[in-house]
């Protein structure tokens, strides 16, 4: 065997949002960034945060009709379930003058709301003309600062979701859907 997890849904307490919903999901938020990009002057980068967003982001780029770049960053915060509160750009957007770029980034889950604030105020002080933020997945109940994404594909319940990019310590980011995580695979004793 390739890996040592399992990929046919045995580690999946529930599926969250199917293969169909995320399909239908995205399009509708492309139409809504389409709208929006109407008649808006500058460039348009769409901003992915490596590396939970790429699966999301390859979807959602390919529907929306207005041109637009693609740039990612990378940050850390988190270790197996938990944030560490800390938080680190590993990789920057590799280009100088960003004062004409309408920046939409665009990420996977928002959960304490740091990562968020942390990059709008970043890419703000650099000098972007303007910045937005595209989540596929919310959870609102989980904030420890307050934050408003502009795009949300769905608000979930307070559990850890795996899937369609993102992972729980680098497994099951190849899954088609979003799923929550069972209990028993990182937590055995509380599951039981
Ligand atoms: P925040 O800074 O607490 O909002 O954290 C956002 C980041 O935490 C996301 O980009 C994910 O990488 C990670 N994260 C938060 N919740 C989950 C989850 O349920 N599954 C997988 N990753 C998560
Ligand atoms: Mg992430």
């Amino acid at each position: 065997m390739a890996n040592n997890y399992d990929m046919t849904g045995n580690d999946i307490e529930e599926v969250l949002m199917s293969a169909e919903e995320i399909d239908a999901t995205t399009t509708r938020i492309a139409g809504e960034i389409d709208r929006d990009l109407e008649g808006c002057e500058g460039k348009v980068i769409l901003v992915g945060i490596l590396k939970g967003s790429v699966v999301f982001m390859a979807d959602l780029m390919k529907k929306i009709k207005t041109p637009v770049e693609i740039d990612f960053m990378k940050v850390s915060s988190y270790k197996g379930t938990e944030s560490t509160g800390r938080i680190e750009i590993k990789l920057d957007l590799n280009r100088g003058d960003i004062s004409n770029a309408n920046i939409i980034i665009i990420e996977d889950i928002i959960d304490s709301g740091r990562t968020l604030s942390y990059l709008c105020e970043y890419l703000r002080l650099n000098g972007a003309k303007n910045v937005k933020t595209c989540t596929l997945l919310d959870k609102p109940s989980r904030r420890t600062v307050e934050f408003v994404p502009d795009y949300i594909g769905r608000e979930i319940p307070d559990a850890f979701v795996i899937g369609y990019g993102l992972d729980y310590d680098e497994r099951y980011r190849t899954l088609p859907y979003v799923g929550i995580l069972s209990k028993s695979v990182y937590a055995p004793d509380e599951a039981k």
